[in-house]
């Protein structure tokens, strides 16, 4: 079963309050989302594996490090997980980015896909998937599934907040995905929204209600 890691460093419980509290408005909001995402990025990558190189310092010749592993693709699910690829880019330049876009039904709560872009080689690449919010797992299960049939087999999922049901499903369904997570609430309420969540992370990054 995939490994569920909450990183709760206090610079990103102080930041996960802010992002939380209904007073903070669109620029703050996005800014915040960027700078946890950041700080996740650096724990995602906390495995990444590393080779030994000659290094030339202006005093002497010596052995340094560098990363080793396979590439990196940073996928946003649309349209919230767009507010967490700058910050990830900061500390992983070189990733390619990919997009899926999904939205869900209000009604029956399944995720409808409108869109997917990923670069041609990520199945040699290592996944990172951004979304804010993982709520009931049908939309973090959707973009799983959309990358593993274009060959992703190294897939790690983000999320700032989730609920207890959306970790299940996606342990469930794609046991084989690890999930990182800054918090994760108490439950899901009767429109399918996290608890005490945050609202509408999508609406709340774009300014749209
Ligand atoms: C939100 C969120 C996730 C999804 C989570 O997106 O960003 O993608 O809901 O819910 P789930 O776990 O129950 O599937 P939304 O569907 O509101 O689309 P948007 O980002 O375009 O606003
Ligand atoms: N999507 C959101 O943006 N927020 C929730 O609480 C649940 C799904």
């Amino acid at each position: 079963m995939g490994e569920v890691h909450v990183i709760d460093h206090p610079l990103i419980q102080h930041k996960i309050t802010l992002i939380r509290d209904k007073e903070t408005g669109p620029k703050d909001f996005r800014d915040l989302v960027s700078e946890v995402a950041m700080l996740m990025a650096y724990e995602v990558t906390r495995d990444m594996p590393v080779e030994s190189i000659e290094v030339e310092t202006p005093i002497t010749r010596t052995s340094g490090k560098q990363l080793a592993g396979k590439k990196v693709a940073v996928v946003a699910i649309l349209r919230a997980g767009l507010g967490m690829v700058d910050g990830v880019l900061k500390l992983i330049p070189a990733a390619k980015v990919g997009h899926i876009g999904l939205y869900r039904d209000p009604d029956t709560l399944r995720p409808v896909e409108y869109y997917c872009k990923l670069p041609s080689d990520v199945s040699e690449r290592e996944l990172i998937m951004l979304d804010p919010m993982l709520a009931t797992g049908g939309s973090a299960c959707a973009a799983i599934q959309f990358a593993k049939e274009r060959g992703a087999t190294n897939i790690k999922l983000v999320n700032l907040i989730a609920a207890p049901e959306g970790i299940r499903l996606v342990q469930k369904v794609h046991p084989d995905a690890e999930i990182y997570v800054a918090a994760v609430d108490e439950r899901l309420d009767s429109h399918g929204y996290i608890v005490p969540g945050l609202g509408d992370a999508g609406d709340r990054l774009f300014g749209t209600k």
